[in-house]
């Protein structure tokens, strides 16, 4: 087989386990739509299948899947224009993702560092899953044969190993290029949104006090309360960026200040320079209520209409089937299955 050129074409997803953080929006939603009018195919998936690999209540995984579509559609993602649906509709992800646990090696999940900062000292107990997550993910990718994937910064091992499978499948096969290697997309000044109590950790759902983030439908109370609560050191906004090094803290907040702004650091250490935390931190809730209350009011909206949003998952997941289903096949007859046509 010659080497194949690959059309552009973007795929990411988010784990409906309960919960979205400003992370998840600054981190990922937000990039979703900004690429949506970029004139190529994108696909934002629900990873139900991942999101299982640790313990979900059935109701409340309901209930986070059509959370997680009701955010897409609320934060500006048009299910005419991208393609919106849950992994667990579109059966060739788990089909491919079983090709790729033969294909991926236990070395490679060995130094995966998010599983063995999830299994901890447990790794005994974790469920299989949860060790041949990376592999599933490979799979969500390479179904559709996505060229970018766009991810905070704790998913790059992961899309690097994605590159890893790709390349080890189209080797041991003799089918150069038939996977494409793809890139992930980390941009922008909000790709690892920190933990507003403890700045050396991600900000995430799963973290012990909600004081630490801020949810997406956090009111605007609460939002203000967390930032006037969130660890600082005694200086204030200094004159240039330089003056953020070795303060994670400040520069977290300055950080997620030019994500809601879509200004650079450069302009909002410009703007507030000299300021004082007193002055910074309610502007900065208040810039984050402006652009987060519209998006849960219009979620509160959605979750009165479940039906309008299995509806969009459905369609969306005929659609990605309608890519995804002939490329699983062709990897079937390269693997040598026989399939009765
Ligand atoms: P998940 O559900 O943990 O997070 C979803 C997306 O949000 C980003 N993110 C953050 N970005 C910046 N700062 C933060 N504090 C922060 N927290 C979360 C994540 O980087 C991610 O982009 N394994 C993935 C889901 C997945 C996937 C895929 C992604 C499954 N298959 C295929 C891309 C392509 C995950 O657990 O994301």
């Amino acid at each position: 087989m010659t080497e194949q050129t690959h059309t552009k074409r973007v795929f990411s997803g988010i784990k409906p386990s309960g919960g979205l953080t400003l992370g998840n929006y600054l981190g990922a939603i937000k990039r979703f739509v900004d690429t949506q009018d970029s004139g190529v195919e994108t696909l934002y998936c629900v990873v139900d299948l991942h999101a299982i690999t640790v313990w979900q209540d059935p109701a409340q995984l309901r209930y986070a899947t059509r959370e997680l579509v009701a955010a897409y559609v609320a934060a500006g993602l048009d299910p005419a224009k991208s393609i919106l649906f849950n992994q667990s509709q579109v059966s060739a992800h788990a089909e491919l993702g079983w090709l790729f646990n033969c294909v991926a090696r236990m070395g490679w999940m060995n130094r995966m560092t998010q599983f063995k900062d999830k299994a901890g000292k447990n790794a005994e107990k974790v469920s299989l899953g949860l060790y041949a997550y990376p592999s599933l993910m490979a799979a969500d990718i390479l179904v559709y044969h996505a060229t970018h994937v766009p991810v905070g910064e704790d998913q790059k091992q992961h899309v690097e190993l994605t590159r890893d499978i790709a390349a080890k499948f189209n080797n041991d096969f003799g089918v150069p290029g038939f996977f494409p290697m793809p890139e992930p997309v980390i941009e922008g000044p909000a790709t690892r949104v920190m933990n507003l109590r403890d700045a050396t950790k991600k900000m995430s759902k799963s973290g012990e006090s909600d004081m630490e983030r801020i949810n997406m439908t956090d009111d605007a109370e609460t939002i203000a309360k967390k930032f006037k609560k969130a660890r600082t050191d005694p200086d204030g906004i200094p004159g240039e960026v330089k003056g953020l090094d070795g303060r994670p803290e400040a520069r977290n907040l300055v950080d997620i200040y030019a994500a809601l702004s879509a200004q650079s650091v450069e302009a909002v250490v410009a703007e507030y320079a000299g300021a004082g935390w007193g002055a910074f931190k309610p502007a900065l809730a208040e810039l984050a209520v402006a652009k987060l209350a519209p998006i849960s009011t219009e979620m509160a909206r959605l979750m009165q209409a479940p039906d309008e949003l299995d509806r969009i998952l459905g369609q969306g997941a005929e659609r990605a089937a309608a890519i995804a289903t002939p490329n699983l096949h062709k990897a079937y007859d390269i693997v040598g299955f026989v399939r009765s046509r």
